[in-house]
């Protein structure tokens, strides 16, 4: 049915860009705009920005635009209609709309009648637990049973189907709605007698997306049987509006605390959830028994980066707990695990204790997951020297799927300590399969790629330093910056002359080639030249080459120089002090290129300090030394420039 244009208009006027987009996308004040991640794309640093003023959004990134309803529509799929409705709901404005007749109610879209169908099942279930005899005696009295208290109960919207074998679809039907749905949403199964009900005699858990719109059940059997044959719980088959693994239990009501505490606790079940919640934790959500997803991850990720997994203490929680974990490393978001002890799942461990105790609990015991994958491994594989090297390997395969070369050197580290081995073996073996990754990605044959041993460095850096030209690592780590981060964006801090702070959006190839051209500096390595001038140019084109594009150069000088740097780690001394859990990636990738840069020139002008010190004292000719005397000047301004540009670094 159509919405009048008069209410379209009012609630697009009513419609706040920041707050409906806040609600999907956690936002950031920057100047007169808010910005974010791009949730419609992929990407590390934020480029997706709202415009309160202009009541619209759009990404630098990926280049989706648009309005309230624009982005809902593109976010959460739905229709225009939907994006309407869903705008009057949250700005309570009332759209005219008769008593639907049944023949509208066909016309709706399947969508639409699917959730429809929900949210009146989810009334039924919740009258029923509430107003019913059966449903107080039973399974309101379950909830209580298990320590439960009203409001959680409330919050959840949980309730109950009778026992009646089709107590639900009888009065579904009777409210008009159609056979087919019922079934295929997955209300109602076919039987000899006709339709009955899914979920009879089960105490009933509506689940809800993003927006709190119902999408699916799952209910409960309230006595364990195991003469009987039905499982514990039955759930909502997958429909168009229930995707399992795009799901998480739990999700509407946790988000906001996820995104203000910046982690995520995730559970397997739906007393779990609630359990947490009722003790006051509520950055909580449940992967519903099954094995997390890609797109679970993604979902949570768009609040924050931080996942503690909260498992069983037992074997089989232990290693579903190991499970997730390599995906959730893929996405370059950060993994702990707590595991309870071996009698507890989490609802019975904070029904048994208090909320203090389990924070506690879970703040000691929380277990970086690489620690604890060695020590889980490694208790397996005791002291058998086959197994041991077979957990080495399997640990540093993990290692190598974090994008993000910081961390995995840093685990690295970590791993050579657990594992009391060398670090240098680890790494080695981490190249190995960095390497291979590499060549398969590129779909390059074994042989093409030379094998450019890029471990020796570190080690040779005591011993050679003193032969190599000023700047040698740190030119390296430019041109490593360049090829790794050159496309991403951070933000740079300028003091203009007045002590006004200027922040400006940049990408990394940007700035550091700005940086060492507005000095002259240009790199003394004549292949590293070569990258800095393909960059230079690049850049003068409005573009930024990607490190694809320099591993597979058809100058085998660079294409080889790419690969060497794109594998090598990084020098740890540089990378330390960010401790694994950064607060934003952006942040610290802005202050490594922006130090990097100010180190690298530093020890140019040093070096060129030195050399005209030498000519200076050979130089018997006055004019000589006064040309020398006014370079010398110029890089001692070029000094003092530095030092306060660290200073904002160091200050920011
Ligand atoms: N699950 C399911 N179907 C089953 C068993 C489990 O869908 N037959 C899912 C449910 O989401 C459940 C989760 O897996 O919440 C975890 O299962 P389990 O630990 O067995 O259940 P609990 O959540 O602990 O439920 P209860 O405490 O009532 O036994
Ligand atoms: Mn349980």
């Amino acid at each position: 049915m159509a919405i009048p244009r008069e209410t379209v208009e009012q609630i697009l006027q009513a419609a706040r860009i920041e707050e409906v987009v806040g609600e999907f996308v956690t936002l950031k004040k920057r100047g007169a705009n808010l910005i974010g991640v791009c949730p419609f794309h992929n990407e590390k640093t934020p480029s997706f920005n709202v415009n309160p003023a202009r009541n619209i959004f759009k990404c630098f990134g990926c280049g989706k635009a648009g309005d309230s309803a624009k982005f809902l529509m593109e976010h959460e799929h739905f229709t225009y209609p939907e994006a309407l409705r869903y705008l009057a709901k949250k700005y309570n404005i009332k759209i005219e709309e008769k008593e639907q007749s049944a023949e509208e109610i066909m016309q709706q879209s399947l969508r639409e009648k699917m959730f429809n169908i929900n949210e009146f099942a989810d009334k039924f279930f919740v009258d029923t637990l509430w107003n019913t005899e059966e449903g107080k005696t039973i399974g309101l009295e379950y909830f209580r049973e298990r320590g439960y208290f009203d409001p959680i109960i409330q919050k959840f919207h949980l309730g109950y189907s009778p026992a009646k074998w089709d107590a639900f679809t009888t009065h579904a039907k009777q409210n008009g709605y159609a056979d087919d749905l019922l079934e295929q949403i997955g209300f109602s199964i076919k039987g000899q007698k006709g339709l009955y009900d899914r979920y009879h005699g089960r105490v009933m858990f509506p689940i809800h997306n993003l927006t709190g719109r119902v999408i699916g059940f799952g209910g409960r059997i309230l006595i364990n049987d195991p003469e009987k044959k039905s499982p514990k719980y039955q759930n909502s088959p997958e429909s168009e509006i229930y995707d399992k693994k795009q799901t998480l239990y739990g999700i509407y009501f946790a988000k906001n605390a996820i995104a203000r505490q910046d982690e995520c606790i995730l559970v397997e079940g739906y007393f779990d959830v609630l359990r947490m919640h009722q003790i006051g934790i509520e950055n909580v959500v449940a992967s519903s028994g099954t094995s997390l997803t890609m797109e679970q991850i993604k979902l949570v990720k768009r609040y924050t980066k931080n996942i503690t997994m909260l498992y069983d203490g037992d074997s089989a929680g232990q290693h579903a707990a190991l499970r997730g974990t390599d995906m959730i490393l893929s996405e370059g978001m950060n993994v702990r695990i707590v595991l309870l002890p071996p009698e507890h799942d989490p609802d019975t461990f904070g029904k048994d204790y208090s909320v203090e105790y389990v924070t506690n609990y879970l703040k000691e015991n929380a277990k970086d997951f690489i620690r604890f994958k060695t020590e889980l491994l490694l208790k397996d594989a005791e002291n058998d020297p086959i197994k041991r090297s077979q957990v080495i390997r399997d640990i540093v395969e993990t290692i190598s799927v974090i994008p993000d070369s910081i961390f995995r050197i840093t685990y690295v580290k970590e791993c050579s300590r657990l594992l009391d081995m060398p670090e240098q073996t680890l790494t080695n073996e981490l190249n190995k399969i960095l390497r291979a990754k590499l060549k398969k990605t590129l779909g390059i044959e074994d042989n093409v790629v030379p094998e450019t041993n890029t471990t020796t460095i570190p080690q040779q850096q005591d011993t050679v330093e003193e032969q190599l030209p000023a700047g040698f690592y740190q030119e390296r780590e430019l041109v490593k910056l360049l090829l790794m981060y050159g496309n991403e964006v951070f933000v740079d801090v300028r003091e203009e002359e007045n002590g006004e702070k200027v922040y400006e959006q940049v990408t990394v190839a940007q700035y550091i080639i700005d940086e060492l051209k507005q000095d002259g500096f240009l790199f003394t390595n004549i292949i590293n030249r070569k990258i800095f001038d393909i960059f230079d140019h690049a850049l003068d084109e409005g573009q930024i080459p990607n490190d694809q594009f320099f591993v597979s150069h058809e100058d085998e000088t660079i294409a080889e120089r790419a690969a060497d740097l794109l594998l090598t780690p990084y020098k740890l001394d540089q990378w330390k002090k960010y401790s694994i859990y950064v607060k934003s990636e952006e942040e610290v990738l802005g202050a490594v290129v922006k130090s990097s840069v100010a180190r690298y020139r530093e020890l140019i002008v040093d070096d060129q300090c030195k050399a005209i010190e030498e000519e200076l004292k050979a130089t018997e000719n006055l004019d000589d030394q006064l040309i020398l005397l006014k370079r010398k000047k110029d890089l001692d301004d070029i000094r003092k420039q530095i030092n306060e540009e660290l200073g904002i670094v160091i200050a920011k």
